[in-house]
């Protein structure tokens, strides 16, 4: 317990405060099991002076560039992959460790890709001080995949990926609200950060329109990282929806083998982080009945008519929480339980 204080409570500090993740950190932090002594609020320097909730209270908001990493042992980094690349060195040289749910180091083999409940024992090979937290998408899929995998080899997985305009932060909550502010009062539309209008509209993700597709690319290594599965294939098209929180997605899996639909089933109803249950026969759970939820809620389980190997399912689940902010507090909690 080298890192902790004398009280055994943990010094927390949260950069990207003032965000979707960074709150939805906050609010998962007051109910886990680490036991917070200070907890730093931190973000641009534009956020200095604004407030955020956290356990009943209101933490001010100090900037990042000024902060002294020493002063905390555990560190959440909700930021641009740009502010993470900043920081991430400080905070490490400090001794602090840090779950980072930027892109920035998804992908670097020194750092473990960690979804809690799939594969955390990747953890026990930590050799610095960073463990990365995937895209959300990637978060709900592992989680769906990993009580699959007793079935045999899964060989492909294709993935239609309906998200919500939160994954891009609170600037995609703004351009949907304004653009729906503005489409109700017979006013111009703006987009900024969508290719065109995204309220009541839907819209292929702009990677799909370049040639080199380095987000598809990276979402395929994450899942092979996160599933310990270089074979494992991933065919993704991704889809922006004019909904502000909560990623659907409809599934095609390929097995190496026969699968039977009921056996599919129990293993998913079966699994604590999945919601998969007979009464969704009537109505299947739609994105809004996921959203502020744990787990990824789960129906639709039937066979591929056209391939005896396949099965299609359907699935919805929060972005922020059970994509992002849950699974970096559940990491928090095992790196404190094991290694601060
Ligand atoms: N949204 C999702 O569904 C989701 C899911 C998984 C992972 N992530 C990742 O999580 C990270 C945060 O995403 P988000 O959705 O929470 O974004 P967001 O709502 O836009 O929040 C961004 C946060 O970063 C801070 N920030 C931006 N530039 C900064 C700078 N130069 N110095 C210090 N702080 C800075 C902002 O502070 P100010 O308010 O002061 O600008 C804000 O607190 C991103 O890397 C994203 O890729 C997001």
């Amino acid at each position: 317990m080298t890192g902790k204080n004398d009280d055994a409570t943990v010094n927390i500090a949260v950069v990207g405060a003032t965000g979707l993740v960074g709150s939805a950190v906050l609010e998962h932090l007051s109910d886990s099991e680490i036991p917070t002594g200070q907890v730093y609020a931190l973000a641009s320097d534009n956020s200095e002076a604004e407030f955020v909730d956290f356990s009943k209270r209101s933490l001010s908001v100090h900037p990042v560039s000024e902060f002294d990493f020493k002063q905390v042992q555990l560190c959440f980094f909700c930021v641009p992959a740009e502010v993470a690349a900043e920081y991430l060195p400080a905070a490490t040289k400090a001794g602090c460790y840090c779950i980072d749910f930027s892109t920035c180091s998804r992908l670097d083999d020194k750092v473990p890709l960690i979804v809690s409940g799939v594969n955390e024992k990747d953890l026990q090979e930590l050799d610095g001080r960073i463990v990365a937290s995937p895209d959300s998408s990637i978060v709900h899929l592992a989680q769906i995949l990993a009580p699959l995998k007793e079935l045999g080899v899964i060989e492909r997985v294709n993935a239609t990926m309906m998200r919500a305009v939160s994954e891009m932060g609170r600037k995609g909550i703004d351009e949907l609200s304004q653009q729906s502010i503005a489409l109700f009062n017979l006013k111009p539309i703006k987009h900024e950060h969508f290719l065109a209008q995204i309220a009541f509209n839907v819209l292929p993700h702009v990677c799909h329109a370049q040639a080199n597709n380095q987000l598809i690319d990276d979402l395929q290594s994450e899942l092979a990282k996160v599933m310990h599965d270089a074979a494992l294939l991933l065919n993704t098209s991704l889809i922006s929806a004019p909904v502000f929180y909560g990623h659907s997605m409809m599934l095609q899996l390929e097995f190496s083998q026969d699968v039977d639909v009921a056996r599919v089933t129990h293993l998913l109803a079966t699994d604590s982080d999945l919601h998969c249950t007979n009464k969704q026969i009537n109505r299947p759970d739609s994105v809004s009945d996921a959203v502020n939820q744990k787990g990824v809620y789960l129906g639709c389980v039937r066979q591929d008519t056209t391939w005896q190997n396949g099965i299609n399912l359907w699935a919805v689940a929060d972005n922020i929480h059970q994509g992002a902010a849950i699974n970096g507090v559940q990491i928090g909690e095992i790196l404190v339980k094991s290694y601060l």
